[in-house]
């Protein structure tokens, strides 16, 4: 038995944030951010919106796409590290407002490898016949977690969500691999000070601007490019097939840097390879899904094509899967 990803679907905010409204807001410049980041536009959520609206969005067009109701679905599992408040999950809230109501619903924080460990998650419970159908979600309102006068994260982060529907399946096809990993060593590289059991807000941190994610950058991008390089040939390696027999690699899009650069240490033509960056930003757990379902309505995925996924972040966390479309 595996498991298979039968629908996708997407939902991003309406409200379009530049680099030149950033420039506006802290000393940057459109150039700096096109070039260091491939980052030329973001969309930040309105303030009436929360992040399982986001996920609710997603999640209707990944069920539509697939013929379904929130009724047939029995596992919601969402990614994100912003969700809509610490107690109760995002997920749970999410089930509420879809009607979900056969489904068991909890969050899970991978932080931008977020939707991989979920995915890995729902795939686990496929596999065991714990769970006939899950609703796969990766979402996050990071706007509201962006310290927007610190310009060394502001230009990165912003809002989305992705979703998938995954279905067992006899056949030869699906998910082939998929692998996690963490190493908290590094947890400092990318973390928000406050607002945990460790740190309550109060009036000096938030003068302090502690309850906002502060990012290590450039050590970041050094362990991401060696990381999901190594993580990519790994999962081919093990799965006996080589990158040119990769029809598309779907990587989170942290940095544009980042993905070329892991394309060319696979010999991977940046053809064969999903971004849409430019557009969304860093999205977190939500870039994944969102650029897979964006593939998915262009047309680049084929029943029976290779896709790889891989990602990177917080935790520090990794992945990659194979997928046999
Ligand atoms: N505009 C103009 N200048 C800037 C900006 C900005 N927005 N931000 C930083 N700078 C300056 C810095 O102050 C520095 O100036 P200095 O040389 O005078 O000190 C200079 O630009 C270079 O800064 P670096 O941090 O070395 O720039 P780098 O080329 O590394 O790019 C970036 C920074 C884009 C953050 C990059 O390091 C990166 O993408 N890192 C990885 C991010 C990532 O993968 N994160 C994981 C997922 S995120 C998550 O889990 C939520």
């Amino acid at each position: 038995m595996k498991a298979r990803i039968v629908s996708t679907g997407s939902y991003v905010p309406e409200k379009i944030l530049t680099n030149h409204d950033l420039e506006k807001m802290v000393e940057t410049s459109d150039e700096w951010i096109t070039e260091r980041t491939g980052i030329k536009e973001r969309r930040i959520a309105a303030p009436e919106q929360a992040t399982s609206d986001l996920a609710f969005e997603a999640s209707i067009k990944a069920l539509k796409n697939a013929n379904l109701t929130a009724k047939d679905i029995d596992l919601i599992i969402v990614a994100t590290v912003s969700p809509d408040m610490l107690v109760p999950s995002a997920a749970c809230i999410l089930q509420m407002k879809l009607g979900a109501s056969n489904a068991v619903a909890f969050d899970i924080n991978g932080a931008c490898t977020g939707f991989i460990y979920a995915l890995s998650v729902a795939e686990k419970f496929i596999k065991t016949g714990a769970s006939k159908r899950a609703l796969v979600i990766g979402a996050e309102m990071l706007s509201r977690f962006t310290d927007w006068t610190d310009r060394s994260t502001c230009v990165l982060l912003a809002d989305g969500a992705g979703a998938v529907i995954v279905e067992p399946t006899k056949k030869d096809e699906g998910i082939q691999i998929i692998d996690i990993f963490s190493d908290g060593t590094m947890w400092d590289f990318i973390h928000m000070p406050a607002g945990g059991s460790q740190m309550p807000v109060t009036e000096d941190v938030i003068k302090k601007r502690l309850n906002f994610i502060k990012m290590r950058g450039n050590e970041t991008f050094k362990v991401a490019v060696k990381t999901l390089e190594e993580v990519v040939d790994a999962t081919l390696k093990k799965a006996g097939i080589t990158s040119s027999e990769l029809s598309l690699l779907v990587p989170h899009q942290a940095n544009i840097r980042i993905i070329q650069a892991m394309a060319k240490r696979l010999s991977l033509p940046m053809e064969k390879v999903m971004v849409n960056i430019n557009k969304y930003g860093n999205t977190s757990a939500a870039s994944i899904p969102i650029a897979l379902d964006e593939a998915n309505e262009q047309g680049k995925i084929k029943r029976g094509d290779y896709v790889m996924l891989a990602a990177f972040g917080a935790g520090l966390t990794w992945g990659a899967s194979l997928i046999k479309w």
